[in-house]
């Protein structure tokens, strides 16, 4: 803890303590440490401007979701009172909060500051102290965002507005509303009615990741919002000092338009709006007559949404019809273009300047880079950091937001414990780790950077209740990153912070995830034993285990020191506090055998994850995560161990994971072969494709019972899968392999 105060600065040395209990993002600049400003005494609002009225009454509203809360009364009175004081110099966002003499408060800046005072005041006033230091708070970045992607799963008008609340109490402040895509249109376009009364309609959702063989739900969605609600959001985000930042996607993710309109698409034949998950390889064809359809769609737009910046999408564009297309074709030889990239730039820059003469700037996902960017486009980068890089080196405004770390459709937490999710793993503790300039942009290049975003996409994020719980607490996390910026406390000072913060999540009746109270595992195969080690950030409570299969409990075995794995079976740990379970309970399944901690040889360099993985005493349990897993594409490899000296050997186990729809295979035969020196080998046994197929059926392994007594074992895996999909390659996922 010493370390983190020193690396504070002056300016917040002493105040944790103070503030340590509050307040997500944590203030910039703590002026006076010694004296506390007590919120309890305050019993109205005074305002000094008339312009500050809307932020009173609105600071209200939250007040009054609090049960026992009520509003407090916005009259002429200077004692015991919040006073808003509006201040012409002060810097938009910024704000300083004081204490007056009558037991009064002084919050002042703009509208947008003062708002972002009171925000601080209404956090303070529901933590357990009730208290604030004197401050000056600011942000760090420009553009603090969250995304929502009401395409995949339709959210309305009420859980937008409660979304929108959740990022101005975390002093976000962009909305990046993803209104069309493959699975649905959402926004009323006067001129064009079919894109909602077609285009927002779709027969049904795919069942879980039931891709091949498709299965269905059979349940129709809908859903759009009108101008008129439209205009509604807008303006209630902006006297929340949030910008609504629309997504109208192009030229890809565009079936749901397409199945309004075909006469865009390069075929200009019958289509769906899209049931599955993915990308469609429809998509507009990009041809004058669809450059003036999206123009008529986006002067619509222009007159809903005020924000600068207008995302135009340009994710994820398959170029398959393009190529086929005689009108692409010729649009790519007329122009002199190189290929079907360039196609897509031509495209782009023809949106760009549109909207450059309504006096907007598009912004568009990091592959509007290929092909060459558009001179007034902004790039969000998605696809890791590279693409902000690089725009912002061709001096374009950019936003972060990498998958690594900004992705809240990502898992939060442990698999076997989380609900369904897309993959991936984004943890608060990472996205609290996240920084939105990349190494090695200069100082000039730097200020591109406009600040970074959350995407919450929705494919497995059916219900309100789970896009809660998807965006909390990791959007806390977020807003620290962007609002408190690099000289942030620190993740060890978050954490309690956050644990406070859940109390008033709860009074907001907000589902968040517990994910953060579960105990992260982790262990080392050496010397042919494995250890494991246990961690939570949380310093009050203990974490139980057991190893003989039973849920801990506080009866279990307090963690002290790193556990000793003496015999193959299950770890569950949990953490408890106050006697109370916390966190989910997480487990690890270890298996102990001859080849332990063993050194493996391959003849193929695996695609994925690393060799060591395959003899580290853990065995992958299901739902999979993928880091588990050493992988090869295409071609499976031969794996040999050496066991240091004749070793008898009864059992070979394989464990491998077979998993069609993601193009994860069994091999197709195993020659296991043995040797004493290593180089002279003999075939012990040949597993065909069928003993491999029903060993799996039986085991979920491949399992074999052997008898033999030698020091080296190799293991040749053979791939002549057919695959369900012949344009795609076969991976062998392998957790461990085990010589008992
Ligand atoms: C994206 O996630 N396709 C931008
Ligand atoms: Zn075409």
């Amino acid at each position: 803890m010493k370390k983190i105060l020193l690396s504070l600065g002056v300016a917040w040395s002493l105040s944790t303590s103070l503030v340590a209990q509050q307040v997500i993002p944590f203030p910039t600049k703590i002026l006076s440490q010694e004296k506390k400003i007590d919120l309890s005494k305050i019993k109205s609002i005074y305002i000094d401007d008339k312009r500050l009225l809307r932020d009173a009454e609105i600071f209200n509203e939250y007040l009054m979701r609090i049960d026992g809360k009520q509003a407090l009364p916005i009259d002429k009175t200077k004692q015991n009172a919040l006073i808003l004081t509006y201040d012409s110099k002060a810097t938009e966002e910024t704000y300083r909060i004081e204490s007056l003499y009558d037991n009064s408060v002084k919050i002042s800046g703009k509208v947008s500051g003062v708002f972002y005072g009171l925000m601080t005041v209404f956090q303070a006033l529901n933590s357990v102290e009730s208290s604030l230091p004197k401050l000056e708070d600011q942000p760090a970045f420009k553009w603090r965002g969250m995304h929502l992607d009401v395409c995949r799963h339709f959210f309305d008008v009420s859980f937008v507005k409660r979304y929108i609340d959740f990022l101005a109490m975390h002093k976000l402040n962009t909305f990046h509303w993803h209104l069309t895509d493959d699975q649905g249109w959402r926004i009323e376009i006067k001129q064009f009615p079919l894109l909602t009364s077609i285009g927002s309609k779709r027969k049904e959702t795919m069942v879980e990741k039931n891709f091949n063989p498709y299965k269905g739900d059979g349940i129709p969605v809908q859903g759009f919002y009108t101008q008129e609600e439209i205009k509604d959001v807008v303006a209630y985000a902006a006297e929340r000092n949030v910008t609504v930042v629309p997504e109208i996607e192009m030229p890809g993710h565009a079936l749901a338009a397409l199945a309004a309109y075909p006469e865009y698409s390069c075929n200009k034949t019958p289509v769906s709006v899209m049931t599955t998950w993915g990308v469609s390889d429809d998509v507009f064809c990009p041809n004058d007559e669809t450059v003036a359809f999206l123009k008529k769609i986006l002067d619509e737009v222009l007159l809903l949404f005020p924000s600068k910046y207008i995302h135009i999408g340009g994710d994820e564009v398959p170029k398959t019809r393009w190529k086929t297309c005689a009108v692409c074709q010729e649009a790519i030889r007329k122009n002199n273009l190189k290929d079907e990239h360039e196609l897509q730039s031509f495209f782009i820059k023809k949106i760009d300047a549109y909207l450059a003469s309504k006096g907007r700037n598009s912004i568009g996902w990091d592959e509007i880079l290929e092909g060459g960017l558009a001179p007034n486009a902004a790039i969000m980068s998605w696809r890791g950091e590279e693409g902000g890089i690089a725009a912002s080196k061709q001096k374009h405004y950019v936003v972060m937001s990498p998958g690594s770390h900004c992705y809240f459709d990502h898992y939060q937490g442990n698999r076997q414990t989380e609900p369904l999710a897309i993959g991936g793993f984004t943890p608060v503790q990472k996205v609290y780790a996240y920084s939105p300039i990349p190494e090695g942009l200069s100082e000039a290049q730097q200020k591109y950077i406009l600040g970074a975003q959350a995407n919450l996409w929705t494919e497995y994020i059916p219900t309100t209740k789970h896009a809660e719980y998807m965006a909390m607490p990791r959007m806390c996390a977020l807003a620290e990153v962007l609002w408190s910026g690099k000289n942030r406390p620190g993740y060890e000072h978050f954490v309690p912070r956050l644990e406070n913060h859940f109390l008033l999540l709860e009074k907001l009746h907000i589902n968040y995830s517990k994910a953060i109270y579960d105990v992260a595992i982790s262990h080392q195969a050496t010397g042919g034993y494995v250890f494991a080690t246990l961690q939570t950030p949380f310093k009050e409570g203990t974490m139980y285990y057991t190893t003989d299969g039973k849920d801990p409990s506080v009866n279990a075995t307090p963690y002290t020191k790193r556990i000793f794995i003496t015999k193959s079976g299950k770890l569950k740990a949990q953490y408890f506090d106050h006697g109370e379970p916390k966190g989910n309970i997480v487990s690890r399944v270890f298996e102990l055998h001859k080849a332990v901690s063993l050194p493996i040889i391959s003849t193929i360099t695996p695609t994925r994850g690393t060799l060591n993985l395959i003899t580290d005493g853990q065995v992958s349990q299901l739902p999979k995560v993928i880091d588990e897993y050493t992988c090869w594409k295409d071609q499976f490899p031969t794996l040999t161990v050496d066991l240091h000296r004749p070793t008898a050997v009864t059992s070979l186990k394989i464990c491998a994971l077979k998993e069609l729809e993601n193009n994860n295979y069994l091999p197709t035969a195993i020659t296991l072969e043995v040797s004493s020196d290593g180089k002279n080998f003999s075939i012990l046994k040949n597993f065909t494709e069928k003993e491999i197929n029903d060993s799996y059926k039986q085991h979920q392994a491949i399992q074999f019972a052997i008898d033999t007594k030698s020091r080296y074992f190799r293991c040749t895996f053979e791939n002549q899968n057919k695959l369900l999909n012949p344009e795609e390659k076969a991976w062998l996922l392998l957790s461990e392999l085990i010589l008992q």
